[in-house]
Order: C-alpha cells, then sequence, then structure tokens
C-alpha cells in the first residue's frame, strides 16, 4: 500500500511538533507546509529542505497528490479551514479544541460523513500510554465504583491572546475523562479570573457532573509556580493518581479506602480505614503524539474511524460552551450582591 501525503497548515507553537512526527512515519510523506508567516516558513524549510513551503492554503488544498491535511491553527480558523479542506476532497486532521461552537461542530461531522472522508480530533492524550493504562485498570473494576475525579494541569503558561485557558487547557482532561468513563457531562460549572490580560481568564475551576453521579473537578491554569499534571480518582475499592510530570511511575493505584461496616444492632456505625499497597503499572514509552500520528494515517490509509473522531470532539466543545456560559453568567447582579452582603453583615438593630 502506497504511503498518505499529508500537507500541514499552520507551523506556530505546535505545528513543529505534529511535522516531526509525521515525519518519522514510515507510512506518511508530508509534502507541504502552508503559513501566512514567512519566518515560519523559513524554519520548517531549514528542518525538512524536501518540504514545500507557501502562505497560501489552496496550493495545498488543490494539489490532487495531497491525501489529506494537519491544521494547528488558531482555534477561530478551525472550522473555516476544516471545511475548506473536506470540500476539497481531503480528509483532516484538526487539533484541539475541533471549533468554538457545537454547531460548526455538527456542519463539520455533517461534511466529513457526506463524502466518507475520515476528521479526526487531536485530543493527545487519548493516545498517551499512561492514559491508556489508566482506562484498562478502570475496565478491570480494580477501583470499584468511580466515586470522584479532581485532575491539576497548572503551569506558568504561555498567555494566549485568542482564547482563554478553559478552551486552551480544559480541552485535555475532557477528552481524557470522556475516554476514561465513556459519558458525556449532564452538567459543567465554573469560575475563573483574568488576573494578567484583561477579560482572558487565565485560572479556572470547573466543576463536572456525570449521570452516573460521578463528580469532577478541573484546575486550569497558565499562572502557577510549579507545573502540574496531576489526576486523581477515588474508587470505591481503590483510588489512583496519575502524575504525566513524573518520568517513571506516572500511574500508581493505591489500596487505600474507608469501609463502611453496619451497625449489628442499634448501635453506631463502623469506619475502617485502609491505607494498603501501592503499585506502579508497566507503562509503554511511545510518545502520544507518534501514537497519534500512526492513528490517523491508519485510518485514512484503512477508512477506519479513528478514536477521537468528530463526535468526541463535539462532545468537548460542548462541554466548553457550558463553562464559557456559567463563566459569562459568573458576575452577580449588582442588586444580588447587595443582598448578599446584607445577609452576611451584622444584624439590623
Ligand atoms: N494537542 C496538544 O497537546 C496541543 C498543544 C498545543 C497547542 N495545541 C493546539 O494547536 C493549535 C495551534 O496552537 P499553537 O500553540 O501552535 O498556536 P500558534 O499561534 O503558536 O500557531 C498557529 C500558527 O498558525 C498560523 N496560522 C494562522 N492562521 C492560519 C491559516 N489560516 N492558515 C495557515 N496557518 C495559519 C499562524 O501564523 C501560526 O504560525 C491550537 O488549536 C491549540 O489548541 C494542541
Amino acid at each position: 500500500m502506497s504511503n498518505a501525503t499529508v500537507g500541514l497548515i499552520g507551523y506556530g507553537y505546535w505545528g513543529p511538533n505534529l511535522l516531526r512526527n509525521f515525519m518519522e512515519l514510515p507510512t506518511a510523506d508530508v509534502t507541504w507546509v502552508c503559513d501566512p508567516l514567512q519566518d515560519r516558513l523559513d524554519k520548517a524549510v531549514t528542518r525538512y529542505p524536501s518540504i514545500r513551503p507557501t502562505t497560501d492554503v489552496r496550493d495545498v488544498l488543490d494539489d490532487p497528490d495531497v491525501d489529506a491535511v494537519v491544521i494547528a491553527t488558531p482555534i477561530s480558523t478551525h472550522h473555516a479551514l476544516v471545511m475548506e479542506a473536506l470540500l476539497a476532497g481531503k480528509h483532516v486532521f484538526v487539533e484541539k479544541p475541533m471549533a468554538m461552537t457545537v454547531e460548526e461542530c455538527d456542519e463539520m461531522c455533517d461534511a466529513a460523513a457526506a463524502r466518507d472522508l475520515t476528521l479526526m480530533i487531536g485530543h493527545t492524550f487519548v493516545y498517551s500510554p499512561p492514559v491508556r493504562a489508566v482506562k484498562s485498570i478502570l475496565e478491570s473494576g480494580e477501583l470499584g465504583d468511580v466515586r470522584f475525579i479532581t485532575c491539576s494541569r497548572v503551569n506558568l503558561g504561555l498567555h494566549r491572546k485568542d482564547v482563554s485557558v478553559v478552551w486552551d487547557l480544559a480541552p485535555h482532561d475532557l477528552s481524557i475523562l470522556a475516554y476514561w468513563l465513556g459519558e458525556t457531562p449532564l452538567s459543567v460549572q465554573a469560575m475563573g479570573r483574568s488576573c494578567i490580560s484583561n477579560g482572558i481568564p487565565d485560572v479556572a475551576f470547573l466543576n463536572v457532573r456525570y449521570s452516573s453521579g460521578i463528580i469532577a473537578e478541573l484546575e486550569v491554569s497558565w499562572l502557577s509556580p510549579v507545573k502540574l499534571r496531576r489526576t486523581v480518582i477515588v474508587g470505591s475499592k481503590k483510588m489512583l493518581m496519575y502524575d504525566d510530570t513524573e518520568s517513571v511511575e506516572k500511574v500508581k493505584v493505591f489500596d487505600h479506602g474507608v469501609d463502611y461496616k453496619d451497625p449489628e444492632t442499634f448501635g453506631e456505625f463502623h469506619l475502617s480505614y485502609r491505607t494498603g499497597g501501592i503499585y506502579s503499572p508497566r507503562v509503554e514509552s511511545v510518545e502520544p503524539l507518534y501514537a497519534e500520528a500512526t492513528h490517523f494515517v491508519d485510518c485514512v490509509t484503512n477508512g477506519t474511524k479513528p478514536m477521537t473522531d468528530g463526535l468526541s470532539g463535539r462532545l468537548v466543545v460542548a462541554a466548553l460552551e457550558a463553562a464559557q456560559k456559567s463563566l459569562d453568567g459568573d458576575a452577580l447582579h449588582p442588586a444580588e450582591r447587595r443582598g448578599r452582603v446584607e445577609q452576611t453583615g451584622p444584624p439590623a438593630s
């Protein structure tokens, strides 16, 4: 079978990582890189002299030899670029988040389905070996019923000018949770603050509730003295911690818990605290982006459905939209604010 021919659109911060991985694939040939900025193209050509640079996306889309495009541009451009690529008959990989609205996602899914083209979303962590190891542990039932999950994704990060930290970082955790739990959020509430740039929250806390009863709290921030990529899952039998900043032992399973014993007579119930063993499963050391690129090319070549297809992208965007709505409605009406102060103030004499 011949290699898939791929064009990369967007060569900013993330594009070079995608290009490096697609270039390493034995099953793909990257022939084009497109970016409106010439200095970015110069960097790509210096690194990979065989690649053809262009500032015009039509050069890539009009090339009949190109089978697929990989899009790593700002979020606000995703919908238009993906639609243009699908209409040109190209398979598409687009970075997270898929688009700015659920309506845009639906249009993209419909356009791909109507043309029988692959549409895959860059939910990179779903391809990460520790995240997949956690999925196996959850499926084995070892943790029991999942009660709640907390996720911290914070560091002194690059402040984006186009979107808030919610749209930048929360897609990672929302896509991981969707993959692990296999269910969509019932509700999302968010609270955030713009500490540096006015109107662009750089810290936010999302509370997500699922119909199974599981609740999750996501902390995302570009303002933190330390880098945390830590998720804790508390189950009815055991607990688990996934820490992506660890070089080894990224996943740890704790035989910890609290057991409730009903009173035998009409007395007090008993709680027994269990702090048993801790183990760390062996996890493969494959770069998630390489696994993701391999999967995309497999899907294009064999016509199989991507693990992170348009619907999974839509699910994440729906949760982000709900979080945004909650953020926008965060401010109390002035009258309500006054009422709250009065309620907590000293009693009127
Ligand atoms: N999966 C991950 O872990 C991960 C990590 C970082 C970023 N991302 C995603 O990658 C995407 C890009 O992020 P970034 O950090 O590289 O942004 P960036 O702003 O650094 O780079 C975007 C690039 O796209 C170019 N561009 C803009 N409009 C274009 C157009 N119409 N056609 C071609 N090129 C265009 C810009 O000139 C720029 O070079 C975002 O969706 C982001 O969420 C994903």
